[in-house]
């Protein structure tokens, strides 16, 4: 899958010389992309991972030197060139010392701009890691090993700062992997419960007999195999946390009795009478609609209200994936990490970067790709993916697309908008994207075999906009 045109982000407020830029670009086989404010174009930089950015330095509003931050910030390896008048060519050399590859002043003949993007498209290859800036991107946009910065993890990451001071019971929801037990765990770390134990049960995984003991505990011959006295999760728990995973799948008896606790805050160990006071912060989590297994009757009403007491829900990665750069360079780092040092050799100073073991990059084009993709199994598949990639990679600096697994390698196409040839006497252009959206959206009910969850996944959308969309272009079919 060869891609060889460069997508380039152009940014410049003067809408002639911008357009007659990207004209020119377009000529040289750059496949270019406009933006007429630093605002916008960080916007575009969140959706799409271009190859290079090139932006005027002044523009009103947020200015080049920012643009370029919140380029290399998301994107390490992104060639960032800077066009800057007279008087200003001092802050594009502070740009450059922050990581832009190369400054043009106005006013420019085209052939210097196109010969600053070809040498700095042949040094990126080469190009150091920028110490700065990696340490930036780790202190700002974590939470106890959450990261994001999309505007729903920030708001999460506030949240988090609230509510884990409180002793509230709290619900966690959101699809398979989309972080609920990182968060459960950051919830812990940040309360005053933190020198106490975070004590976690996993609902679904054990039988039910087994999951009232470990829960409760028991005395001795309380049961056949009952041997001796045991302290179930809610004693260890006492002053701390316990976690309970995929509370979906308990029992109607079991719901009874884990609600009597969240009420009472008592118990009794299996076959015992005596009854224990605790102090537990509870932290539940599920995947499953709660709100439809209470009116399915499956799951307990008054149960729900007492564990969905502050909720916290976990948008799927497909609807923020201006997280995902953020992510793939964490985990690039986690899984490309040296082995330990062997002990009594100390690194030699000289090779200080060496020693801190293989820094690898990402290619725009694996990155456009992984950014394409709708993630149905969100981080922990990211996660998974990257891990596999890396140790494709063998030695190379640089994750390929050809590390990525075919389904994800064909994302990038979906994202890249195919080649239309524009006929003389132009196009119907709303009528053109409408036979776009209906072919794209028939394909993927065609390959779901109907299935409008499942399709909407497959093309990235909310499901609802699925619907809608199909509403309105197929207004005759019921939806
Ligand atoms: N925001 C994040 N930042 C960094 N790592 C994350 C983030 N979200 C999830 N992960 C990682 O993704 C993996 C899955 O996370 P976690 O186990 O918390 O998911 P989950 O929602 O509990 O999934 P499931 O419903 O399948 O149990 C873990 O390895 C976790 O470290
Ligand atoms: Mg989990």
């Amino acid at each position: 899958m060869a891609e060889t045109k460069k997508h380039l982000l152009l940014v410049e407020d003067e809408t002639p010389l911008r357009q007659a830029l990207a004209e020119r670009l377009r000529e040289h086989g750059f496949d270019v992309e406009q933006a007429e404010s630093g605002e916008q174009a960080i916007e575009q930089l969140a959706e799409f991972a271009f190859d290079i950015v090139v932006t005027d330095l002044r523009l009103p509003g947020l200015d080049g030197t920012r643009v370029l931050e919140a380029a290399l910030l998301r994107y390490p390896d992104i060639v960032g060139i800077i066009v800057t008048g007279y008087g200003t060519v001092k802050d594009a050399v502070e740009a450059i010392k922050r990581g832009a590859t190369d400054f043009v002043t106005k006013p420019f003949q085209f052939d210097e701009l196109l010969h600053a993007l070809n040498s700095a498209l042949e040094k990126r290859g080469l190009k150091a890691e920028n110490a700065y800036l990696r340490s930036q991107l780790q202190q700002r946009y974590k939470f106890e090993g959450l990261i994001g910065r999309s505007p729903a993890m920030r708001a999460l990451f506030q949240l988090l700062e609230t509510v884990s001071a409180s002793a509230s019971t709290i619900l966690v929801t959101g699809e398979t992997g989309t972080g609920k037990e990182v968060v459960a765990r950051a919830i812990h770390h940040n309360s005053p419960r933190r020198a106490q134990r975070f004590v976690a049960l996993n609902c679904g995984a054990i039988p039910e007999t087994l999951l009232e003991a470990e829960l409760f505990g028991h005395v001795r011959g309380a049961f056949t195999g009952a041997i001796g006295t045991r302290q179930g999760r809610l004693e260890q728990a006492h002053k701390g946390t316990l976690f309970l995973d995929e509370v979906g799948t308990m029992s109607a008896a079991m719901q009874m009795k884990l609600l009597r606790v969240l009420q009472e805050r008592e118990f009794e160990r299996i076959g015992d009478s005596h009854t224990i006071k605790v102090d537990v912060r509870v932290v539940a989590a599920t995947n499953s609609d709660l709100q439809k297994m209470v009116a399915e009757g499956t799951f307990r009403e008054d149960l729900y209200y007492r564990l969905n007491i502050i909720p916290i829900h976990l948008p799927p990665l497909r609807e923020r994936k201006e997280d995902i750069p953020l992510l793939v360079q964490h985990f690039l780092k986690k899984f490309s990490a040296p082995e330990p040092a062997v002990v009594g050799i100390r690194p030699n100073p000289t090779r200080g970067a060496e020693s801190e073991g293989r820094s690898l990059s990402i290619s725009q084009q694996a990155m456009r790709c992984l950014m394409g993709y709708p993630w149905p199994g969100n981080v922990r598949q990211l996660e998974n993916a990257i891990e596999r990639a890396v140790a494709l990679s063998g030695g190379r600096q640089q994750i390929e697309t050809s590390d990525l697994t075919p389904d994800i390698q064909q994302a990038s196409q979906a994202a890249a908008a195919p080649d239309i040839n524009l006929p003389e006497g132009g196009i119907d252009f709303e009528g053109y994207i409408n036979r776009i959206e209906h072919d794209l959206i028939r394909r993927a009910l065609e390959k779901t075999g109907g299935n409008k969850g499942q399709a909407s996944k497959l093309l990235n959308l909310k499901r609802t906009t699925l619907v809608e969309k199909l509403k309105r272009l197929e207004p005759r079919i019921e939806s």
